[in-house]
């Protein structure tokens, strides 16, 4: 028992098998498997990590039941006998650390992540929303086919030492496409009626629970709302979970919302959707049935996890990005070290962003994901040649830097210029859809403080004498990067973003924002503006094809609904040519044809970033060791940052 958060770390059973605890590691795709659909190490490495970090109850997959039913080659098929030995060497040593291992197993149906899709086996015919492709109407031998698939892939789960089998009929499969009256056009028994749509699911549970037994829990990771227009909604997942409750054929549901990808907002929710928001629909689905409900969705923190069990919201608090983001969230949660906890920030970067590009999983702001084997929990070597490190810059390449050469043992000397930490941080996490960037700042500044081997010196800017004097065995030039707006580009008005964010621009109301780089920066500052200037009316012009073309479409759509909700405006396809007489000059990088804007109250001009490296290269050839990390090296996202950092800092 934990002094803290007692129910969080009650024991919990799900049928006969006994949790430790009552966090449980969601499912989800890696993107970790073989391009042949089978397990690899890595797999093996990444669950443990997870066990060894305390979590209750891991849910891995989702594992494909057939090859028709893949969303994509990664996708493990596990019909087939080859995942057994990898399957069993996960489930062994998961248990050797504690936790308690089931696997969610799903057939994709209509909703395939390969490109161009192939088959994609669906209740009727339609056009699947998310790809625009038309889906093919399954027949009786191919509905048989399907549960077939089911019934020998859950067997696989159970010989391979699983403690449990979830069937998904969550965001995406072909059991919710059966289920919801969006897909299910059919009008044979497995379509019109809510029984008949729920007919395909009653069937593979029945036979799962025939082939496994009784013995094992059988569980429904349930989509509770498809938040679509014509889709089921709370009302019809509770009715669906009673009957599934009445006719004994689960023994627990995992809360599930949204599809892929037309409503994923609710499924995989980005930081602009606020923390627990989906804590009511395990809260109905509790009022309704009394068999174990997991809550899901952006839980990240045990106060939170607490609270949801507290109000009887929920029996197990579910989290997926939380645990990819710090597997060890439970054990530090256990012995109060709240603190110490790093915060999934819902970013979609590194996990989910990575994953829809069928990359291997990972996280922005833990570099050991997917490379536990090499980085996991108790990896970090002391080192046994103690040295004297002078680290300048205190942005997040310099903070991580320090973070774990500190916790090596080296002796730490940090020189910020400003009289705060966090560099260019502190002007990201003003952006909105951005905010919880904050997050890394906090979670390093509370590590730093943690450890007596650093000395951190504000408002010092160093100069190559400084150092030299001080004779370190290491220098780490960490100083960042600044914005640089070409001479040519130079209006009466020009601000790049950094003014922008800073508050240290005169906006006028007739802003014009040129965005060369079509990433977060450009859009961000727009939204920035969008939410605190209530007159600001922006022209947003890029060469792009459309505004942040290279932000991934998990967090472009939310952004777009906010922006295109306001006074915004988007011209692609647009080059600045030049600035002449206080007139902006544009040109379609296309046709070539000019358009000149001569009216306006401000330009933005988003576009050239310069490292600060001058330092560098003035002590090149000087210095015992000497190195530069982060931005000070080439301007890049913060993950580049920290991996820079955190892979520099084990080596020396
Ligand atoms: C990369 C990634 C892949 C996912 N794949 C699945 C999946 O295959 N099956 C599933 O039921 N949920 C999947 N999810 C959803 C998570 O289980 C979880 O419900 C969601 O991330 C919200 O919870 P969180 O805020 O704790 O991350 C995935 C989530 C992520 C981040
Ligand atoms: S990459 Fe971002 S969203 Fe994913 S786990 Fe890490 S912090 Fe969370």
């Amino acid at each position: 028992m934990s002094n803290y958060f007692e129910k969080l770390f009650s024991e919990f059973k799900i049928k006969n098998v006994l949790l430790r605890n009552r966090i449980v590691f969601l499912p989800h795709y890696t993107a970790l498997a073989t391009m042949d659909g089978t397990p690899s190490e890595k797999e093996i490495y990444y669950y443990t990590e997870r066990a060894k970090g305390g979590v209750g109850l891991i849910i891995s997959g989702n594992y494909a039941v057939s090859k028709s039913g893949q969303m994509h080659r990664t996708f493990i098929n596990a019909s087939d006998q080859k995942v057994i030995p990898v399957f069993s060497k996960i489930t062994k040593r998961v248990h050797n650390y504690g936790s308690k291992i089931f696997g969610q197993i799903t057939h994709a149906g209509p909703t395939k992540m390969e490109k161009p899709q192939s088959d994609l086996w669906s209740p009727s015919q339609i056009i699947e929303g998310s790809s625009g492709t038309h889906t093919m109407k399954i027949d009786e031998e191919e509905i048989n086919e399907v549960k077939h698939a089911f019934e020998k892939s859950s067997k696989n789960l159970i010989e391979s030492g699983f403690d449990g089998v979830e069937v998904k009929i969550a965001h995406d499969g072909i059991l919710r496409a059966f289920l919801s009256p969006h897909y299910n056009k059919r009008e044979d028994k497995y379509g019109g009626s809510f029984e008949n749509r729920a007919r395909l699911s009653v069937e593979v549970l029945k036979l799962i629970r025939k082939s496994i037994g009784f013995e094992y829990p059988i569980g429904i990771r349930l989509c509770m709302d498809e938040f679509e227009d014509d889709g089921y909604k709370l009302e019809d997942a509770i009715r669906f979970a009673k009957y599934l409750e009445q006719n004994q054929l689960i023994d627990y549901i995992n809360v599930d919302a949204g599809t892929t990808w037309l409503s994923y907002i609710m499924q995989i929710p980005p930081m602009s959707i606020p923390l627990g928001y989906s804590e009511y629909m395990s809260a109905s689905l509790k009022r309704h049935i009394s068999l174990p409900v997991i809550a899901f969705g952006r839980i990240n923190d045990p106060v939170q996890a607490e609270m949801i069990l507290q109000n009887e919201s929920a029996d197990l608090i579910g989290m997926a990005r939380q645990l990819i983001c710090d597997p060890e969230t439970p054990k530090k949660a256990k012995k109060g070290d709240v603190d110490g906890i790093r915060k999934c920030i819902a970013c979609m970067d590194g996990c989910v962003g990575q994953c829809i590009q069928f990359q291997p999983i990972r996280c922005i702001q833990n570099p050991a994901v997917g490379k536990e084997k090499f980085f996991g929990i108790n990896k970090l070597k002391k080192t046994s040649n103690r040295k004297r490190i002078v680290v300048v810059g205190g942005g997040v390449a310099g903070l991580k830097f320090s973070e774990i050469a500190a916790k090596r043992g080296h002796e730490i000397v940090l020189y910020e210029k400003n009289n705060f930490l966090g560099g260019q941080l502190n002007l990201l996490k003003k952006i909105p859809f951005r905010n919880e960037f904050s997050e890394i700042l906090r979670y390093l500044e509370f590590q730093l403080v943690k450890y007596k081997n650093i000395e951190i010196n504000l408002g010092f800017e160093v100069k190559k004498e400084n150092i030299l004097a001080v004779n370190p065995d290491v220098i780490i030039i960490a100083t960042g990067s600044q914005r640089y707006i070409p001479q040519e580009f130079q209006a009466l008005n020009t601000y790049s973003s950094i003014e922008v964010l800073s508050g240290e621009w005169n906006e006028g109301k007739n802003i014009i924002i040129y965005d060369k780089l079509a990433k977060n920066e450009g859009l961000g500052v727009a939204e920035y503006i969008t939410e605190y200037y209530d007159n600001a009316k922006i022209t947003f012009i890029t060469p792009a094809n459309n505004a942040g073309e290279d932000i991934n479409f998990l967090n472009l759509d939310i952004l777009y609904r906010k922006l295109f909700e306001s006074n915004f405006k988007c011209i692609p396809y647009h080059e600045i040519l030049k600035v002449k007489d206080e007139k902006l000059i544009f040109v379609n990088k296309y046709s070539r044809r000019e358009f000149i804007i001569n009216k306006y109250d401000s330009f933005i001009y988003i576009g050239d970033i310069i490292s600060v490296d001058n330092l560098f290269w003035e002590l090149k050839g000087n210095a015992k060791e000497l190195y530069r990390i982060g931005d000070a090296k080439a301007p890049r996202l913060v993950e580049l940052a920290i991996n820079d950092a955190d892979n520099l800092a084990r080596s020396i």
